[in-house]
């Protein structure tokens, strides 16, 4: 069985084009955040060099500098913010990956894989607690408040993920309470967090738009788990079936399965390490009864809602960049 071929759609938006209006600053984030995480260890400054030699599409920061930007000059500190934000996404990473016994991360072995499990602990918790330190040097009771939220979601998000003992139960309810705390909660903070650098006015409509958004990304990113070569993506793909994660498009095929794709999809559940050709024979029947489009149409629900928080902004260049962010998410191939 072979997954039906689709065609390429390129993409309208690309990152660069976001980025524009704030690349200067964000060119200067990776630097921000050596400062943060400069430790005098030898292993952790290891893991550093590692981790930080491949920067990702630092898209929460991205968001954050262009949302502090929206009614013009933002504070200083914008670019601090930018650096902690992208430190405790990096941190949810590293734990994440191990997690998922993943091997690949922006095209490169993950921590667990080139050292081992218990660095990959420690360092995601060495890069948290020091996100929360220059959080406290900082002295933003508002900003620190929100960023401690978001980071606690996100760990009842991952634990809520781990938990999920009978897979094929899992519904697109619990689909939705779950990527809001895994993912969205972490986009609303970068959003509210940039608000609070220069533009206070729009604080609770950007956080609005950075969940809506947040949770297209997540959508997009599940979709690509099916969809993808781990070439273009720089982490495996399929890796989400290989690891028994339910997400959008399987929910959506599930209630439209017959007997035999049900028992197929049943067979890899069962795999304690599914077959490689098993994993591709659920791709193709998730593709098959329409469940990657059912998860695209979602998405861009998710994606229209985000464009919507955005109507009431003043005009410019980072308003005109955050509305082509709501197109990029669900556009990207990686
Ligand atoms: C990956 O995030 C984790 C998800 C929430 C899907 P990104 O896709 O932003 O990863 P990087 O930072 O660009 O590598
Ligand atoms: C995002 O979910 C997890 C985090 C919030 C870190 P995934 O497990 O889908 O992320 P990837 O696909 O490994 O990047
Ligand atoms: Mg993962
Ligand atoms: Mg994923």
């Amino acid at each position: 069985m072979t997954v039906p071929v689709r065609e390429r759609v390129e993409p309208k938006v690309a990152l660069a084009d976001i980025q524009r209006p704030i690349s200067q600053l964000l060119d200067s984030v990776p630097a921000e955040m050596m400062r943060i995480v400069a430790v005098d260890e030898a292993l952790l400054t290891a893991v550093h060099a590692h981790l930080f030699a491949r920067r990702g599409k630092l898209i929460r920061p991205t968001l954050l500098l262009l949302c502090s930007q929206i009614e013009g000059k933002p504070e200083a500190r914008a670019l601090s913010y930018a650096a902690v934000i992208e430190l405790i996404h990096v941190a949810t990473l590293v734990h994440d990956d191990s997690v998922d016994h993943s091997v690949l991360r922006r095209g490169m072995p993950t921590v667990n894989a080139l050292f081992t499990h218990q660095v990959a602990v420690i360092a995601g918790d060495f890069l948290y607690s020091r996100a929360v330190q220059e959080l406290v040097r900082l002295g933003d009771l508002d900003a620190l408040a929100v960023l401690a939220a978001a980071s606690n979601e996100l760990t009842v998000g991952e634990m809520r993920q781990l938990a999920a003992l009978d897979a094929l139960a899992f519904g697109e309810e619990d689909y939705v309470r779950l990527i809001r705390a895994k993912t969205a909660a972490l986009f609303s903070a970068a959003c509210e967090v940039g608000a609070l650098c220069g533009a206070r006015g729009f604080r609770e409509r950007l956080a609005q738009y950075g969940n809506h958004l947040g949770m297209a990304f997540q959508v997009a990113d599940d979709l690509l788990d099916y969809t993808e070569s781990s070439d273009t993506l720089g982490k495996p793909v399929g890796q989400d079936l290989r690891e028994h994660k339910v997400t959008l498009p399987l929910i959506a095929a599930l209630p439209r399965l017959d007997k035999r794709a049900r028992g197929i999809v049943e067979e890899l559940f069962a795999a304690a390490e599914p077959a490689e050709d098993l994993v591709r024979q659920v791709i193709a029947i998730v593709s098959e009864v329409g469940g990657l489009d059912y998860a695209r149409e979602r998405g861009r629900r998710y994606a229209e809602l985000a464009a919507r928080e955005l109507g009431a902004l003043p005009a410019g260049a980072a308003r005109s960049a955050l509305e082509a962010a709501v197109s990029y998410v669900m556009e990207r191939h990686s």
